[in-house]
């Protein structure tokens, strides 16, 4: 077995470069990822969502792209979670992907906002039954005692809305949406000289540069 330090693999897949991508990086971004549902990279949509606090502590957790609408990234969550409280007091958030099997990399910076209740109580809508029952019994992120707890929560809510074909959105849960301002393609090239192209949003337009690796 090897050790940690001796972990490594080059990359040589595909090469990228200024004049090869879109003027706007959400068109560049929405080709990537169908290139990553085509290589069938496992869970595409997964990513890591980084927060920082009031008094700048970061923390970081995957969660599930769920849209890219009007060139904005969208998540959904519990809006009294660590997270969600992050948010509120500083909407700042990175969102990074990582798709080991095309070697690439997309880092997003943007500044979130909760996504009007209406289209979170559509999307809670779609959900399968038993998330939407997770939803409403899980105080996320708050500490708790046991699992049973939990479970007993979970009998308590299938009780609660038994016989009701639609289950009402929690008020607590919904979506945030990220404007992006500033967008990263990384794409892994050999002996780790990789091509960065990043995107700068200024004064209204995208200005796109090359970064050393
Ligand atoms: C693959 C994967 C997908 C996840 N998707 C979500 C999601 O879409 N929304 C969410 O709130 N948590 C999701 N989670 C759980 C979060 O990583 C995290 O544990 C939870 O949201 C609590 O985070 P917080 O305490 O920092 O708010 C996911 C975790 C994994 C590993």
């Amino acid at each position: 077995m090897p050790s940690i330090s001796e972990i490594r693999k080059d990359y040589t897949q595909a090469t990228l470069d200024v004049a090869g991508v879109t003027k706007n990086p959400v068109d560049q971004f929405k080709n990537w990822f169908a290139e990553a549902l085509k290589a069938e990279v496992p869970e595409p949509n997964a990513m890591t969502l980084s927060t920082v606090d009031q008094y700048g502590k970061p923390s970081a957790r995957v969660v599930l792209l769920k849209g890219v609408e009007r060139n904005k990234f969208l998540f959904y969550t519990n809006y009294q979670s660590q997270k969600g409280k992050e948010l509120e007091a500083n909407p700042a958030c990175a969102l990074t992907f990582f798709w080991p099997e095309l070697e690439r990399q997309v880092r997003i910076s943007g500044i979130s906002a909760r996504v009007d209740s209406k289209a979170s109580e559509n999307y809670f809508q779609s959900r399968p039954r038993g998330s939407q029952v997770s939803a409403w019994a899980s105080p996320q992120s708050s500490v708790i005692k046991n699992r049973e707890l939990l479970e007993q929560r979970v009998k308590e809510i299938e009780k609660r809305f038994e016989g009701q074909q639609l289950l009402p959105k929690p008020h607590q849960w919904g979506g945030y949406e990220v404007t992006p301002f500033e967008v990263e393609f990384w794409q892994g090239r050999s002996s780790r000289l990789h091509d960065r192209i990043v995107y700068y949003l200024q004064d209204g337009k995208w200005i796109i540069h090359r970064l050393a690796p």
